[in-house]
């Protein structure tokens, strides 16, 4: 496909993930717009890419009209924005999570309103039952069809309020396909990580343990948990590709397909940042699932698509970025293990860098 000059916008753009699309998007040459409320994102994530338009926008509370604006004209809509943070935050926050599900109907709404031909959402493997991943002595590896968006007569199960709203976002997209002929997919992403994620998520937290020299060197759970760790730079080649390839509203994991152990990507990140602690584990905190992958047959099949960076060479790379750009303080800050969103922000619903006025929430 040809991106040049193509319409685009990315809700959530200025997230880890987000950011990452948009700066791939732009040097595909597409023609960029992020809606974002910055309530996690930063505009920093974005300066790599300065030729975008940024509207900040909340998407939870603003009116369809005002989100059908400002999608108007554009082909596509790739749609991240959430309420989202690793396993410590989603566990704990489980009202605020609950929000994702009017953010998603307010989006896919208002692109089927503004005539933009495809909506790819971005969803999780949380979407997939909790049960399936309960076991320390397993190879399974999650298949699209264990969670069918599009068989809503089959019994389903998702994993806390936030698979389940990631869940309920894709039978939202099924739907306005259904009847309204939408067309678009939705990607279930697996453990991203990578340079500017938040210490929220499990990989992160684990360099911010190591920056800050703890010892004993906490890990949560019983580092017996694994995850299929993805590199974001892979998530987001998925993402495009599926923008692509699919529009029947059919869900594809992205992953690598191989899981890891939480303290063996511990002993990873302690070799690259020559730093070997004694270690302890505290089982009262969050840890997930026992065990977690994903099958991405269908994502090699559909999309032509393949993950390219080992999980050592990923933690290389978010390793030197977060030494390079977080000062060590002694002292590991466990706001930041918990919160998604350290700073308060003003959490306006309209403002925009063309100089639109800014309502302020609930004025609407
Ligand atoms: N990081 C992962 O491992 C992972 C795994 C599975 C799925 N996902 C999904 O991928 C997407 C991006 O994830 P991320 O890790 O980059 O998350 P993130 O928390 O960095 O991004 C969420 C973005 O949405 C924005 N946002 C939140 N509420 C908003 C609102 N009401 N209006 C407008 N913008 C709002 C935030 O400011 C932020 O930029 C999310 O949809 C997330 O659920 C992420």
């Amino acid at each position: 496909m040809n991106w040049k000059e193509v319409p685009v916008a990315v809700t959530g753009g200025a997230s880890f993930i987000g950011s990452h699309l948009v700066d791939k998007l732009c040097a595909l040459g597409a023609s960029v717009t992020v809606i974002d409320n910055l309530s996690s994102g930063t505009l920093e994530n974005l300066a790599q890419s300065p030729k975008i338009d940024f509207v900040r926008l909340d998407l939870e509370y603003a009116s369809i009209s005002d989100i059908r604006k400002i999608l108007r004209g554009n082909d596509i809509v790739f749609h991240l924005a959430a309420i989202h943070g690793g396993r410590g935050y989603i566990d704990s926050h489980p009202a605020d999570v609950c929000s994702n599900f009017a953010i998603d109907h307010h989006v896919i709404e208002s692109a089927t309103m503004a005539g933009v031909e495809n909506v790819v959402i971005a969803s999780s493997a949380c979407v997939y039952p909790p049960k399936l991943q309960s076991r320390y002595d397993t190879d399974y590896q999650l298949q699209e069809s264990d969670t069918d968006s599009f068989h809503l007569d089959e019994p389903l199960s998702a994993d806390l309020e936030y698979g389940w709203a990631k869940l309920m976002g894709e039978v939202q997209l099924n739907a306005f396909i259904k009847q309204y002929g939408l067309k678009g997919s939705s990607v279930r992403f697996v453990t991203a990580y990578g340079e500017r994620e938040n210490e929220t998520h499990a990989i992160v937290a684990l360099i911010h343990k190591a920056n800050e020299k703890m010892n004993p060197y906490v890990i949560w759970g019983t580092g017996e948990q694994s995850r299929d760790f993805t590199y974001v730079s892979d998530i987001v080649d998925g993402t495009v590709l599926a923008a692509e390839k699919v529009r029947d509203g059919t869900s594809i994991n992205l992953g690598t397909g191989k899981r890891f152990k939480l303290k063996e990507v511990a002993s990873l990140v302690f070799d690259l940042m020559n730093f070997h602690p004694e270690l302890a584990f505290d089982t009262s905190k969050p840890m997930g699932v026992v065990s977690r992958a994903l099958d991405i047959s269908r994502a090699r099949e559909l999309l032509g698509w393949e993950p390219k960076v080992s999980l050592r060479e990923g933690l290389e790379r978010t390793v030197k970025w977060y030494v390079r750009t977080h000062v060590p303080t002694g002292k590991v800050n466990e706001v930041l293990l918990m919160e998604r969103q350290v700073a308060p922000t003003a959490n306006p619903i309209f403002s925009s860098t063309s100089g639109a006025p800014m309502v302020q929430r609930g004025e609407n």
